[in-house]
């Protein structure tokens, strides 16, 4: 019997991309290039998993394709506002995503752009490359504290829990989270949590606030211009959810105007395109989408994607099935 015929759209952890080798009928993206729509179409087309990753569009005009021999979408990432799920599903696509495993990584990742920020960690780095260091002295740089200070967190899913406990038991952070409906009594006893029921209720009280809702029509640009307005002017802003929940150019004024203290992002708009106002402000830290980026977390994304595979051609129950 013949094997099943996968494509991967980017490059995998080797390790992965040698058991999906050993499994399948597998095609695997050389140059790591960015496929193109026709690409992805003829995919679907030709394939009977296809397996895309956080930066390929989906649309509904690409899903639609006509004759169809894709089943499912492996999808390594845990989010997927990048695939029209409403299309994939009219289309009888299966998407599965890979939750769980990139949690720890993507806390790590928020934690270190707050401390960034927080004590100007990229601006005392550019200044030290640029030759610019004079030496030490008592008003050099100064910055804020992260200790005992405050952390609101808007969405309280896993990542957003695993970035408080690590501030709460580690930098002693009281921690306020955003969540329409209420949380897990035991986890917000161990945090020593206050639910906000609001933004409006929530923004005021931070010194710092993170981003950790998913992406996608319900709330793209919830960070706003009104919502920046709330935040205190020593306030930060971190994002490692995706680069639409923040109104770019309104974060950009802010910070142009003192309006907030400063910000680290890991996920733009539009990104890897960067918004130019960014690149000339010193308050703000900028990462490349690093959130997951540990040998061990992508290759535990890889297994996710392995396992859902497995699962499909077998038969049985997904794992992680979105749709
Ligand atoms: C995801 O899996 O959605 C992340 O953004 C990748 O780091």
């Amino acid at each position: 019997m013949s094997r099943p015929k996968v494509l991967i759209t980017r490059r995998w952890p080797p390790s992965v991309e040698a058991k999906l080798q050993a499994l399948y009928d597998v095609t695997l993206n050389e140059d790591d290039h960015p496929f193109s729509p026709d690409e992805f179409k003829s995919a679907l087309q030709n394939y009977d998993a296809v397996c895309p990753t956080v930066c390929d569009a989906l649309p509904a005009e690409v899903l639609n394709v006509s004759n169809k021999r894709c089943k499912i979408l492996g999808n390594f990432g845990v989010g997927y506002n990048h695939i029209d799920i409403h299309a994939a599903k009219q289309q009888g696509l299966i998407v599965s995503n890979t939750p769980g495993v990139l949690t720890e990584s993507t806390a790590d990742i928020a934690m270190t752009l707050l401390l960034m920020s927080a004590r100007r960690g990229a601006e005392g780095d550019r200044l030290v490359r640029a030759g610019l260091w004079t030496g030490w002295c008592p008003t050099h740089m100064m910055s804020s504290d992260v200790t005992g200070t405050t952390l609101g967190l808007i969405g309280f899913g896993r990542i957003a829990q695993a970035m408080a406990r690590k501030a709460h038991h580690g930098f002693g952070m009281k921690i306020l989270f955003y969540k329409p409906t209420p949380a897990e009594q035991a986890i917000v006893a161990d945090l020593q949590a206050t639910r906000c029921e609001t933004l409006a209720e929530l923004l005021p009280q931070c010194d710092y606030v993170s981003l950790h809702c998913p992406g996608g029509a319900d709330t793209r640009h919830l960070i706003n211009d009104h919502t920046l307005s709330l935040m205190k002017s020593s306030a930060h802003l971190i994002n490692t959810a995706r680069g639409d929940v923040v109104d770019s150019k309104a974060l950009i004024k802010a910070l142009q105007e003192n309006r907030i203290a400063g910000a680290g992002l890991d996920v733009y708009e539009g990104e890897p395109q960067i918004d130019p106002g960014f690149l000339t402000l010193d308050k703000v830290a900028l990462l490349p989408h690093l959130g997951s980026a540990t040998i061990a977390t992508r290759t535990a994304m890889g297994e996710k994607v392995l396992a859902n595979l497995a699962a499909f051609f077998a038969g049985e129950a997904l794992p992680d099935r979105v749709i």
